[in-house]
């Protein structure tokens, strides 16, 4: 699947524990009406455990000069590290990555198990956009658009 290009996203949340969020590109519209999106997380993320927790979680699509933030949430690191030096606010209550292209909020509908990783559905509740050129994964690396 390295040879499908994708979109590049942070999936995160909120809760007692702070901010939690994972770089993720199994991530897509599922259904216009009702708006749902779909996002598959690996069991042993951590982000997936604060999404079960808070039932909630946003997906920032990032811009092309975002691919330092990628890197950032692709990590094991402390999961409060991964905040530090990136640019991002709170809205609605879930985390935003600031200048993100897209910006959704969604209630957690469904956790279906699958394979090593699980698939959330979440209801859109709110969201945000804005113009720019996507960061784009393909190849197994981070790649110009084009
Ligand atoms: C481009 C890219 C896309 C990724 N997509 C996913 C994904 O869709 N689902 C997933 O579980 N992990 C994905 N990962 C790996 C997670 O970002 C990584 O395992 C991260 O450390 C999880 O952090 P957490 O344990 O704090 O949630 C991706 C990594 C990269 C670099």
């Amino acid at each position: 699947m390295a040879s499908l290009p994708t979109g590049v996203t942070i999936v995160a949340t909120s809760g007692d524990d702070g901010p939690a969020g994972a770089t993720a590109n199994a991530v897509t519209s599922l259904s216009i009406d009702p708006m749902l999106m779909l996002a598959c997380l690996d069991r042993g993320s951590r982000t997936l455990l604060a999404v079960q927790a808070a039932d909630r979680f946003s997906v920032s699509v990032l811009h092309d000069g975002q691919e330092g933030v990628a890197r950032s949430f692709a990590t094991k690191a402390p999961v409060a590290e991964k905040w530090a030096g990136v640019a991002w606010s709170e809205r609605d209550g879930l985390p935003a990555i600031d200048d993100a292209l897209l910006w959704v909020a969604c209630d957690l509908q469904d956790v279906i198990a699958a394979g090593d990783h699980v698939i959330l559905t979440g209801a859109v509740t709110d969201l945000a956009t804005a113009s720019g050129v996507p960061l784009v994964f393909h190849g197994g690396d981070y790649q110009p658009l084009g």
